[in-house]
């Protein structure tokens, strides 16, 4: 592996990528638990992203497996932004085909949805 490719291995060679964080000083706070909408909020801020990409032919990764910190410090991002991900963005390869390792684990709907209440069997 060339140091080109080491450091685009997690990118995929994407040409764009997006480093997404929440504010932690202007989430909402739940009031019982105390928990930030942070995560949530910046969740619901990238599937859009990926939405409106995949709107235009482009091909995105949601990637997590990234240092935070040194992330951090390269960007220059101060301590009130809380890093959630990085998105990169390009168009697929000619001849891209879905790599099923990486996602081809798909439990069936019975494991995932459940009627009036959870449950674990069936
Ligand atoms: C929360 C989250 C974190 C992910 N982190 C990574 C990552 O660090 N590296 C990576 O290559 N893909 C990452 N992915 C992308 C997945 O590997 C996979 O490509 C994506 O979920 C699409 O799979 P699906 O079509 O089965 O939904 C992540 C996806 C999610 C939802």
């Amino acid at each position: 592996m060339n140091e080109t490719e080491d450091k685009n291995i997690y990118f995929y060679g994407a040409p764009l990528v997006l480093f997404v964080c929440y504010d932690k000083t202007v989430c909402w706070q739940h009031p019982q638990t105390g928990k930030s909408s942070g995560e949530t909020d910046a969740a619901i801020v990238t599937t859009h992203m990926m939405l409106e990409a995949a709107s235009l032919g482009l091909g995105t990764v949601w990637i997590s497996y990234f240092d935070t910190e040194k992330a951090r410090e390269l960007l220059n991002v101060p301590d009130n932004l809380v890093p959630v991900c990085m998105l990169s963005i390009g168009y697929p390869a000619d001849g891209f085909r879905k790599n099923l390792t990486m996602s081809g684990n798909r439990l069936p709907l019975n494991k995932t949805v459940f009627y009036n209440k959870y449950s674990d069997g069936v």
